[in-house]
């Protein structure tokens, strides 16, 4: 008998620390992902402030759909409660992929094959306003049953989280295979990923460690950069975990009030530096994943 196919990954773009390029990874290098690689690819908008759905919808397709129910908040509870401080506690399943998420790009040869986002809601924020932890279990359950089921029908996932170490960040954590980690070359950057490293070991919850796989994010190349980036290669635990290739600082994907979209779809003479650098970290990435 053939082996089952192995579930496909969940990538948790996480770092405690804020600004470091979360949101600018999980838009600009899975979108050259998935073109690069044709993978049917699902991001996920985790983080209440919902950068990642503001960098790639419209304000006015967000609006419509937010008004239609279509956010991250459906996967977590089964309809808005009525106050900030109270959750549904419902056991429905929770909806599915294709109900909820808003297509952004797919192959006309096989429109299967398609890149879509699951939007960020605000609301999200009252998950870290509940005191009572324990109350939250079955959304945990919801949310982790919305990733086991989607896992089947795509190729890979993408969580973009929010920085704090919060209830989101354990949803993230016990979804995930990879936690792939941006990290800015300055001072603060080793001290944030072990943190990050302390809280994956300990988590009581976590009972497979996801991989973790840390990426240089914008990087200018100032001596000092440079020198942090050596500090960071060279640590015995944290250096071997590192890619190769890094993200350098671009003014393609610096976020960008006027422009809604991919900062490779930009029409600039200077995008194919960029995309060279994102096929790098992609196909570095692409061996991790097992493809
Ligand atoms: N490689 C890069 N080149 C240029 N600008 C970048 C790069 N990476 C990130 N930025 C910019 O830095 C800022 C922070 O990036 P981003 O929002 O991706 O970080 P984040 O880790 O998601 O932040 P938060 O913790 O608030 O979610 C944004 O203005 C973004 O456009
Ligand atoms: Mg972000």
């Amino acid at each position: 008998m053939a082996a089952p196919e192995p579930l496909s990954p969940v990538i948790a773009v996480l770092n405690m620390k804020g600004g470091v390029g979360k949101t600018t990874i999980s838009a600009h290098l899975m979108h050259h992902m998935f073109e690069r690689l044709q993978k049917s690819t699902l991001l996920i908008d985790l983080d209440p402030q919902f950068n990642l759905s503001q960098t790639v919808l419209t304000r006015s397709r967000y609006e419509k759909t937010k008004e239609a129910g279509k956010t991250i908040s459906a996967v977590m509870e089964p309809s808005q409660s009525p106050s900030i401080f109270q959750i549904t506690t419902n056991f429905d399943p929770p909806p599915k992929d294709a109900e909820i998420s808003t297509k952004l790009k797919y192959f006309t040869h096989s429109p299967d094959i398609n890149l879509a986002i699951l939007p960020g809601d605000f609301g999200l924020t009252k998950y870290s306003l509940i005191e009572d932890q324990a109350s939250l279990q079955p959304i945990r359950r919801r949310f982790l049953q919305f990733i086991a089921e989607t896992r089947t029908q795509r190729d890979l996932i993408c969580i973009d989280c929010n920085p704090s170490s919060s209830f989101l960040t354990v949803c993230a954590l016990l979804a995930c295979t990879h936690v792939l980690i941006p990290v800015r070359p300055d001072r603060y950057s080793i001290l944030g990923l072990q943190l990050l490293d302390q809280f994956i070991s300990e988590l009581p919850l976590l009972i497979s460690k996801p991989k973790m796989i840390i990426v240089l994010n914008g990087s200018r190349r100032s001596d000092s950069e440079m020198s942090t980036e050596s500090t960071l290669r060279g640590d015995g635990r944290f250096g071997p975990l590192v890619l190769a290739n890094h993200m350098p600082f671009s003014n393609l994907m610096a976020a960008n009030d006027g422009y809604v979209g991919f900062a490779t779809d930009k029409k600039v003479s200077h995008v194919s530096a960029i995309k060279t650098r994102l096929t790098k970290v992609t196909d570095e990435l692409k061996g991790h994943l097992g493809w």
